[in-house]
């Protein structure tokens, strides 16, 4: 039996669609009864939190978990919690955490990779049989560029001439699905690691030109200063913590950290990851429309 952490969330929502098609046993795990209620699969969801999880005897149903939270400041100290209490459960699951691309590299010094970084030093240390999905940024970090984009046909990022080989949180979901459903590492081999990138290693004026031919309107790149970067981030509502992450995440893209490419979605999934073209298609609405309520930055 699988438990989905992260469910309601961008990659967590796909993994429980893609496992509900494989009709792999799966139940999500939920902040509050009423977020459970319409998410994909058999409806069998458990109330728990990182902080305050299931107790032993629920966690020990589980032989397989996916460890997906968002990045905060707290990010650490939260999946600690929770390792903390799969460990004391006994039963030692095979746990898939979604961390990210750059985790693993000491001269990668943003502060969202450090944490995954801390993360996995902590889960390496209990034994537990674990695997790593270390995706490239997802091609869902355009999204809050769509107002601008419709608004003043610009596309606004601090990134340089930098390249990003963006992947598609589906194809991240897909990823996880087959590792959750196929065989446990053995005990005492290292941790796998998967880098999931797209097909492309794109600028963001590459990204424009293709935003320019999918939606036939013509929109450019500007390449923002940091200051007023920081100036939309914090504007956007952003904590402070998180937006001076995000511009470190845009020093690492302009540094040329996030344009690596590998064929990691095919070897696991064995399908092509999806390309960017595909992707816009598939968010015609989000860059055509204003949504109900506007996209903010996370990572
Ligand atoms: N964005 C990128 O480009 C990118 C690239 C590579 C890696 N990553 C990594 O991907 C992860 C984010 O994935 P995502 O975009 O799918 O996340 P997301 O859409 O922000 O979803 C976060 C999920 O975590 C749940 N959650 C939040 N706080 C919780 C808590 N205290 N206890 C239990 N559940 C909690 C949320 O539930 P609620 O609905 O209750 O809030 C939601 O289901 C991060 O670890 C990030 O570092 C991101």
């Amino acid at each position: 039996m699988i438990l989905v952490t992260g469910a309601t969330g961008r990659v967590g929502y796909r993994l429980l669609e893609a496992l509900a098609d494989t009709r792999a046993e799966a139940v999500a795990m939920v902040r509050v009864e009423a977020k459970g209620l319409d998410l994909p699969g058999p409806g069998e969801n458990l109330v728990g939190t990182f902080d305050d999880p299931p107790a032993a005897e629920q966690l020990q149903a589980f032989d397989r978990v996916f460890l997906l939270s968002p990045s905060s400041e707290t990010q650490a100290e939260l999946e600690i919690v929770f390792i903390d209490a799969l460990v004391a459960a006994g039963h030692r699951p095979h746990v898939v955490k979604v961390a990210a691309d750059g985790f693993l590299d000491p001269g990668c010094d943003v502060r969202f990779m450090r944490s995954h970084r801390e993360i996995a030093r902590h889960l390496d240390a209990t034994g537990l049989p674990a695997s790593y999905l270390a995706p490239a940024p997802y091609m869902e970090m355009l999204l809050p560029a769509a107002a601008a984009i419709r608004r003043e046909a610009t596309l606004y990022a601090p990134a340089g001439h930098g390249t990003v080989g963006f992947v598609a949180a589906a194809d991240v979901a897909d990823a996880a699905a087959q590792l959750l459903t196929g065989p446990v590492p053995p005990a005492g081999d290292d941790p796998g690691v998967f880098t999931l990138t797209g097909p492309e290693s794109l600028t963001y004026a590459n990204v424009a030109s293709r935003i320019s031919a999918v939606f036939a309107r013509q929109v450019r790149y500007a390449n923002q200063p940091e200051d007023r970067a920081r100036e939309e981030l914090l504007g956007a509502g952003l904590a402070p913590w998180d937006a001076e992450g995000m511009l470190e995440l845009f020093a690492w893209i302009r540094a040329g950290g996030a344009g690596q490419l590998t064929s990691h979605v095919r070897e696991v999934t064995r399908h092509a990851p999806r390309g960017l073209n595909d992707w816009l298609e598939g968010s015609r609405a989000a860059f055509l429309e204003p949504p109900l309520d506007g996209a903010a930055p996370s990572y």
